[in-house]
Order: structure tokens, then C-alpha cells, then sequence
């Protein structure tokens, strides 16, 4: 029978890499926690409107990219593309946001996206991310930025490019749309199809079209469009972020590939990821999101970073920190008349913190012995017939090459003493 592979679009973690995550994961939730963001997990699949309402059905993320399915009720679902609709959900149901303002969360898990696979591009993948909900202030805006350029230092990724621009509100976006259609109607045979479908659809996505680039640097600057109050909100973000030391390139023509932004938003980039698949991840000021999904109207800012590409990052500057061994002993008994001994030297080990291996097979000692340096175990303690009787067991350094006898009451200080964890 042939053998089934892992779906298109998706990779196993195996170990090695597991640990590299393990270490993200870990940091981005130590920073986050370190402003005070507490972590929550919402579903993987969310009913599909929640999506079609809160990230905009004209987007390509759900025009193309969700995976949908209906469940047994006939209720139509999908696999979370992203996670800011469902822990804005989570939190307003809960009402956390009525005791504490602003509700700070963080998350981190798989997402989900019929994107065509490549590197940097799955159709399941890992974000970590924040939300900030409940208040609306540029200091917010610049605190969630912070957050993540803390994350990038802290992982030893320097040489981020933070790019921000101001969407502005609702009504300084339909005076830019108004300026864009104005600018775009006449050249509209000119333009490719999916900046034609755009034009009628999103005609601020125009800007991220790929093809007609030159087109999108002759169009009228979203700055323009922008009242004295949205200009004041983005030059208060931009003012923060420069006392915090952190250094933001203004870029007029980042929009967002998701509907619910307005005023600040924010891309991440390095350049060892080239491409238009390249963003470590964006954010930014999402005010309108909670009463497209049925809430009432409650700002709130946030991002999402994706792992995985943060990951290729990290091993090509070589940040990754080496993976601690997995194992730090192995018990072998000699033969099977000794196996129980071995078992309850194993338990005694263990008791105290020793990651310890129980070497249950039939294979002989040189063997086994063998087989403790491969899997990375410092120590082997071994129980022979001598040591059953005299209720003693033999300790080998692997590293040092030397091996004593220990009566088994010592055992676990001999060990821990090899090990550097008993002075
Ligand atoms: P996004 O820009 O759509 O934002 O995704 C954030 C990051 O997720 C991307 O920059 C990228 O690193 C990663 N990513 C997206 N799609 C894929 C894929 N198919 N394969 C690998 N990585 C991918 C959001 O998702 C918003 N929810 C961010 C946000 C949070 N805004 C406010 N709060």
C-alpha cells in the first residue's frame, strides 16, 4: 500500500525543530507577559461569518483563502485564517473588557490558508500575537509595536524593518477611495484583471498590486486624505515609537491585506526573507472590528507575527540557541534477572529531576552503551549481577571516559553531581 504523506501545505515538527519553536513560543509570551498581556486560546474553526463580516468578504483571505466546511447541522464553518476576529469574540462575549480596560491577550497556535505553497507560505501555520482591547490611544498603538520589537531583540533578531501608515478613519478612507477612483477610472483598461476587479470591489487594495507598480506611484497619497485629528493620532504613534528607540519607516502605500484596520498600521520585514511572501507579521488599530461581528463598539489594536518565517530568520542570523539534550541518563540493566533493579534506579532518578531513559531491550551492554551516547545521555548506570547483590550500581561518565561503584542509596548524588546540578 502506498504510504499516506502529510497533507499539501503542511509540515510535521519533528524534535529538533520543536525546540527551536518551544524557545520562540516561549519568548514572544515572557515579553508579551512582561507588558502585561495574559494568554487566552480560542477555537481553531469559528463560524465562517465571523470572518466574512469581521475580516471583509471582498479580501482575498476569504474570497480565496478559507478553508470552509459546513458541520453535521448543515452550519457553515471555517479553520481560523487569522486570530484577531476570534479573540476579539472571546473577550467581548466574556465581557473581560467591563472590568479592565483595556483587555490585554496574547496567542499563539495554528492558522489556516489556501494560500499556493512555497517557502514561507503554508496552508497551516503559526502566529503569536496581541490584542489590546478597549481603549483607543496612540500610546497603545505604539505600545503593541513595542511589544513586538521587544520580542525581535530579545530573540537576537536585529535589522527589523517596521513600516507604519495611518488608514485614517472611516471617513478620511472614503475620501481616499473617492481620490483613488478618480485617479484609476480613466487608466482602468490599462490595468490587470485583478486590479480591475479591485477598482469596483477594495480600490485601496490597488495599491498592493505587484504588476503595475508604476501606476501605484503616481496615486494620490493616503496622507492627503487624512483630517487634522487622524494626522495627530498617526504623529503621536510615530512620536512614541521614537522616544521608545524604536525606529519606524513611514510607508504611505501599506494598507493590509484584511478590512477592519483604520489609523495605525504596521508591517515587519528583514531581508534575509526576500519576496512578496517575506512580512514577519503586521497589526495595527482595529476600532470598527467589534460591531461587524455583533458587538458593541469597542477600539482595540493588536498584531500577529508569523513563526515560521521568524523561525527561517533566527537560523539564518544563527540566534537559535542549541537545544539542551533531551536525556541525561540511561539505566541498563545487564541482563534480565537485573531489569526490575534497573526500572527502580530509572524511578529514582527521575524522582529528582534526571531525565532518564530505561534501556528495557535485550541487546548487549556495549550496545546499550552505544545506543546512551547517540541519544545524548551524559551518564549510564548500569546493574549487573555484582551490583544486585552487593545493591550497588555502576555510574559511567560518557564525557569524562571514568566509572565508579556506588551504593544505590548514592546513586542519585553521584548522578546529579556528574551532572552539575549537586555541588
Ligand atoms: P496577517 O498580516 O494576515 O495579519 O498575518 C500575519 C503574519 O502571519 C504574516 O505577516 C505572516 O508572517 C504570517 N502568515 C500569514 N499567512 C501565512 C501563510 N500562509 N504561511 C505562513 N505564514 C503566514 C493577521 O493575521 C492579523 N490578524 C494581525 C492582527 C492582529 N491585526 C490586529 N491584530
Amino acid at each position: 500500500m502506498a504510504e499516506i504523506a502529510a497533507p499539501r501545505g503542511t509540515r510535521d515538527i519533528l524534535p529538533d525543530e520543536f525546540a527551536a519553536r518551544r524557545w520562540l513560543l516561549d519568548t514572544h509570551r515572557t515579553v508579551a507577559e512582561s507588558f502585561g498581556y495574559r494568554s487566552i486560546e480560542t477555537p481553531v474553526f469559528e463560524a465562517t461569518e465571523l470572518f466574512s463580516r469581521g475580516v471583509g468578504a471582498e479580501t482575498d483571505i476569504v474570497e480565496k483563502q478559507m478553508f470552509t466546511f459546513d458541520d453535521r447541522g448543515g452550519r457553515s464553518l471555517t479553520l481560523r485564517p487569522e486570530g484577531t476576529a476570534g479573540a476579539l469574540r472571546a473577550v467581548l462575549g466574556a465581557h473581560l473588557d467591563q472590568s479592565v480596560r483595556p483587555v490585554r491577550v496574547q496567542y499563539e497556535g495554528p492558522f489556516f490558508r489556501a494560500e499556493r505553497p512555497q517557502a514561507g507560505r503554508q496552508h497551516q501555520f503559526t502566529q503569536v500575537g496581541i490584542e489590546c482591547i478597549g481603549e483607543r490611544s496612540a500610546g497603545l498603538d505604539a505600545e503593541i509595536i513595542e511589544v513586538a520589537w521587544r520580542f525581535f531583540e530579545a530573540l537576537g533578531i536585529r535589522d527589523i524593518r517596521l513600516q507604519v501608515n495611518s488608514l485614517g478613519s472611516t471617513e478620511d478612507r472614503a475620501r481616499y477611495r473617492a481620490a483613488l477612483l478618480a485617479y484609476y477610472t480613466p487608466l482602468e483598461a490599462s490595468l490587470c484583471d485583478d486590479c480591475r476587479r479591485r477598482l469596483h470591489t477594495n480600490p485601496l487594495r490597488l495599491l498592493d498590486c505587484k504588476r503595475d507598480i508604476a501606476l501605484v506611484e503616481r496615486a494620490p497619497l493616503l496622507w492627503d486624505s487624512l483630517d487634522a485629528s487622524s494626522r495627530e493620532h498617526f504623529t503621536a504613534v510615530v512620536r512614541d515609537l521614537e522616544a521608545a528607540g524604536i525606529d519606524a519607516i513611514r510607508n504611505d502605500r501599506i494598507v493590509r491585506g484584511l478590512d477592519y484596520y483604520g489609523d495605525t498600521v504596521f508591517e515587519l520585514w528583514h531581508d534575509t526573507l526576500q519576496g512578496a511572501q517575506s512580512s514577519l507579521g503586521g497589526g495595527g488599530r482595529y476600532d470598527g472590528l467589534a460591531e461587524l461581528i455583533g458587538f458593541p463598539a469597542t477600539p482595540a489594536t493588536g498584531y500577529a507575527l508569523g513563526v515560521e518565517r521568524i523561525l527561517m530568520v533566527a537560523r539564518a542570523l544563527g540566534t537559535v540557541p542549541a537545544a539542551a539534550p533531551a536525556v541525561a541518563a540511561l539505566v541498563c540493566s545487564v541482563e534480565p534477572a537485573q531489569a526490575e533493579d534497573a526500572a527502580s534506579a530509572a524511578r529514582a532518578l527521575r524522582g529528582r529531576g534526571v531525565r532518564t531513559v530505561l534501556d528495557v531491550t535485550e541487546r548487549r551492554l556495549d550496545r546499550k552503551l552505544r545506543a546512551a551516547g547517540r541519544i545524548g545521555a551524559r551518564v549510564a548506570v548500569i546493574i549487573g549481577e555484582n551490583e544486585q547483590t552487593e545493591a550497588s550500581a555502576m555510574v559511567r561518565d560518557l564525557d569524562e571516559r571514568s566509572q565508579q561503584t556506588v551504593p544505590l542509596a548514592e546513586l542519585t548524588e553521584t548522578v546529579l553531581r556528574i551532572l552539575g546540578a549537586v555541588a
